[in-house]
């Protein structure tokens, strides 16, 4: 059993406060086995945090090894069990997995749930207690690719044992510092997915696989602070497609139902679990989210034939008329648009947009790839901090896939105008670093004009760039000039 730092103080009160009256209760009367069973089956939860689902509704998870769900009171009224999302279970390794060491994933917690009821204000679970979802958000943390990459298909093992060289736990604590309203991850949460090779003391007696030991190491004990600090919505990365670490992304991240048919158990239903339906998610009564799964994209554009071509088009459509609500929305994904791939020569933009999704979008939307409305995309895949904006229609477009996951190398620090990606997206300003850290959004006046301030930090907290968005363009300076 482990328990986050943060949660212990107030975890040992509630212990405290269960032995006292199961001791206070044996003082009047003698220890039943009731009374003893009670007692030995209070298992501190492993992690408790809220999913933020589509509109205004909202989930609180549990993980937990005890042997049935906690009970959760909201706003300090008397306490209702939670529900079972999805029971512990050890799974067999999928025959296609990626990593060709892949062993069974043993899920020995059970996910439990309940969504927030209208008008309460905190929620209580088993001494930790969280603040309710706001209607009106002023504050957002943005972060993505955060796991500790250890693949052996491409001889690739972070030090995950050293806090600088993996740094997300130091985001994580930062982030929260900053006291968001909403924290949104942009994708690929868990890297963990082969054995560390022996002699790499860098990683040595790390958990690997798609188990839950895995995701506990790489998501839920560094990110303990972040998940305390504000509920979360989450992009599906495709580290978390079905071929890889699905089955943990159903049972812990997904903002939907658990079912059998979307849990990436079984292969022959990974054509319909491999996506899901987009949903916008309220920050304001002026603005939203748009989240897309792009997680089984592909890097070469598709063709009109495929299953992928056919999914995504489908998608797009749902988030052209879920853009039509309001009158200012980003669009989150976890593979960009257009980017700036990393390339030795940083004098000049290397394209690195994803062209799976480029191929479908551009067939909808020509001259700016997404529906009006949107006035950015934010997305995570490449390691960097980058915010592009353009001249031309194009929404400004953001990657901020730089929380923690091994850095990729080098990227264009400048441009020279006249310089496009994708074709005809002229580049207007671009900001970007290669340096670990995350993000904040905060809000600009009262969102009616859908302006926000984006500011990137490094990972002690401290800020690098400062980007104005306002009209679908961003305008970036570095921090401190
Ligand atoms: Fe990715």
């Amino acid at each position: 059993m482990r328990t986050p730092q943060h949660q212990r103080p107030l975890w040992t009160a509630w212990l405290f406060s269960v032995l006292s009256v199961t001791l206070a209760s044996s003082l009047t009367s003698p220890a039943t086995a009731a009374d003893v069973a009670s007692v030995a089956s209070v298992v501190a939860p492993d992690a408790v945090f809220t999913v933020q689902a589509e509109g205004q509704r909202a989930i609180v998870r549990v993980l937990t090894r005890a042997d049935s769900c906690p009970s959760i009171s909201w706003s300090g009224k008397p306490s209702e069990v939670m529900s079972l999302r999805v029971a512990a279970a050890t799974l067999p390794a999928r025959q296609e997995a990626i990593q060709a060491d892949s062993k069974p994933a043993v899920f020995d917690v059970r996910t439990c749930e309940a969504t927030w009821p209208q008008g309460v204000h905190s929620a209580s679970v088993a001494g930790t207690t969280l603040a309710a979802p706001l209607a009106n958000i002023k504050r957002i943390v943005i972060i993505a690719d955060t796991g500790c990459r250890m693949k052996a298909s491409e001889n690739a093992f972070q030090d995950c044992n050293d806090a600088a060289k993996w740094p997300f736990a130091k985001v994580a604590q930062s982030a929260a510092a900053k006291h968001p309203d909403l924290v949104i991850h942009i994708g690929d949460i868990h890297y963990r997915e082969s054995p560390c090779p022996a002699g790499n003391a860098g990683c040595a007696n790390v958990a690997w696989g798609y188990g839950y030991d895995a995701w506990q190491a790489d998501f839920f004990k560094p990110a303990a602070p972040l998940l305390a600090a504000a509920p979360w919505v989450l992009v599906r990365g495709n580290h978390e497609s079905c071929a890889r670490a699905g089955q943990g992304w159903f049972r812990f991240m997904d903002a939907q139902p658990w079912s059998e048919a979307r849990s990436c158990n079984q292969p022959a239903l990974d054509k319909d679990a491999d996506y899901s339906q987009p949903y916008a998610v309220n920050l304001s009564p002026h603005a939203q989210l748009l989240v897309f799964d792009s997680s089984k994209t592909s890097g070469k554009p598709f063709n009109s034939k495929d299953l992928s071509y056919g999914k995504y088009q489908a998608d797009m459509q749902v988030v052209q008329k879920l853009a039509l609500q309001k009158p200012h929305s980003f669009f989150m994904s976890h593979h960009p648009l257009l980017a700036v791939a990393p390339s030795k020569n940083t004098s000049k933009l290397k394209d690195g947009g994803n062209l799976g999704l480029t191929s479908v979008f551009e067939t909808l939307h020509p001259e700016r790839l997404l529906p009006d409305g949107i006035d950015a995309s934010m997305h995570g895949h490449l390691h960097f901090f980058e915010a592009i904006s353009f001249k031309t229609a194009h929404p400004a477009s953001i990657i901020m896939g730089n929380a923690g996951s091994a850095n990729e190398g080098t990227l264009a620090t400048t441009f020279t105008p006249g310089e496009k990606l994708h074709g005809d997206a002229l580049v207007e300003d671009y900001a970007a670093t290669a340096a670990y850290g995350f993000a904040t959004l905060d809000r600009v006046g009262g969102g009616e004009s859908g302006d926000w301030l984006l500011t990137e930090f490094d990972t002690d907290g401290k800020a690098v760039f400062l980007c104005q968005i306002k009209n679908s363009k961003s305008q970036c300076t570095k921090a401190g000039l």
